[in-house]
């Protein structure tokens, strides 16, 4: 596959007058078909409410790309403007190479959704569920047949393809949730929120099947969470977004040398952050707390207990941390993903 890019300021009558730049042209279209996913200045109003603004951002084929942040920040409301379920308010995305506001049946055809809210028949055996969905997506009965066999070995649940739904347990309805996502051979993959309310076991349960599925099917994955391990563990590359807004996007490994290797977090009785800041330090003031990042933070704590004393400032506690995703998005925010989230309607109503 060729995936050099060329950026030539091609003008009309230059591509008209050298036939060589065709071969130029041809190859960059190419090129950019490997962009699975376009996003451009994408928007969404609810009235007077922006609930996504401006989004921009590209996605490889084959990445798991996860849409990151807190409860309300506009993950499901993106991906339901990528799955023409909700239409932009302005801005452009093209899915597959289609536009989803132009050619919504082209794009609806390549792609599979997961939806944060559980929607299985539970009332069917897994098996019915799945073959109607392979009915809804034209495909004939053996290739469903075929097909059902497939998915269900991909999460797990060949033995359990003719007991009723309402019997599974909530990972095993995921299971059998992401499995009809995929049932249709979608080229991507939408998961909103794939582990929201599970337990921590369940939730590692479903990663691995989330990895697997990537390397068996020639799939492209993006999922939105506001788990940070989620994030962290699954996604080749992570958009932070934040109020509706893409507050940083790259790999997990460079977002987290963005922030420096440590993050020190202390609470004090009396004003310190501003001798912290005088001593050019980075530091973020939270609801209950100092973060500070650091590279080397070994030697940092030493220097804050004896500024501490300088100025009598009492440390009440301090906790030491490996870089996390979630000291990412405290350092640009302020506030912590999960502050927000602990609250969640959906993580009463699923359960294991
Ligand atoms: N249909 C709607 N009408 C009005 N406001 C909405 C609608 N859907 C979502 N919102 C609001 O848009 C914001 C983003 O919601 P959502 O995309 O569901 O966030 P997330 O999935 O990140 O939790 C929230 O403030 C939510 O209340
Ligand atoms: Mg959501």
């Amino acid at each position: 596959m060729i995936m050099m890019r060329f950026t030539f300021p091609l003008k009309k009558d230059f591509i008209e007058g050298d036939s060589s730049f065709f071969v130029v042209i041809t190859e960059k279209s190419h090129a950019e078909v490997e962009k699975i996913i376009k996003v451009e200045e994408l928007t969404k109003f609810f009235g007077e409410f922006a609930a996504v603004k401006e989004v921009s951002f590209e996605v490889e084929r084959g990445e798991i790309f996860g849409i990151l942040g807190p409860n309300g920040a506009g993950k499901t409301t993106l991906i339901k403007m990528l799955s023409t379920l909700l239409k932009p308010t302005s801005g452009r995305a093209f899915v597959a190479g289609y536009d989803v506001v132009k050619e919504p049946q082209k794009v609806r055809q390549n792609i599979g959704i997961v939806f944060q809210e559980p929607t299985l028949d539970v009332e069917l055996t897994a098996r019915e569920n799945l073959d109607f969905h392979g009915r809804i997506y034209g495909m004939d009965r053996r290739k469903r047949e075929k097909r059902i066999s497939e998915v269900l070995e991909l999460v797990g649940l060949s033995d359990k393809a003719d007991v009723l739904v309402k019997k599974f347990s909530g990972g095993m309805q995921r299971r059998l949730e992401i499995a009809r996502g995929f049932m249709h051979f979608p080229k991507v993959l939408f998961l909103d929120e794939p582990t929201l309310g599970l337990d921590v076991q369940t939730r590692r349960n479903i990663w691995d099947y989330i990895e697997k599925l990537r390397r068996d099917e020639d799939v492209t994955i993006i999922l939105t969470t506001h788990y940070i391990e989620e994030a962290e563990h699954l996604c080749d590359r992570v958009a932070i977004i934040d109020f509706g807004k893409i507050i940083a996007l790259d790999t997990v490994k460079n977002l987290k040398e963005r922030i420096g290797k440590d993050t020190i977090e202390i609470s004090v009785n009396g004003e310190f952050e501003s001798i912290l800041r005088k001593e050019k330090l980075s530091v973020v003031r939270t609801a209950e707390s100092l973060v500070l990042s650091t590279s080397d933070g070994e030697k940092l704590i030493p220097k804050l207990f004896s500024l501490a004393q300088e100025h009598g400032v009492e440390i009440q506690s301090v906790k030491f941390k490996k870089s996390s995703l979630e000291d990412v998005f405290v350092l640009l925010t302020g506030r912590r993903i999960r502050e927000e989230s602990a609250s969640h309607p959906m993580l009463r109503r699923i359960r294991r």
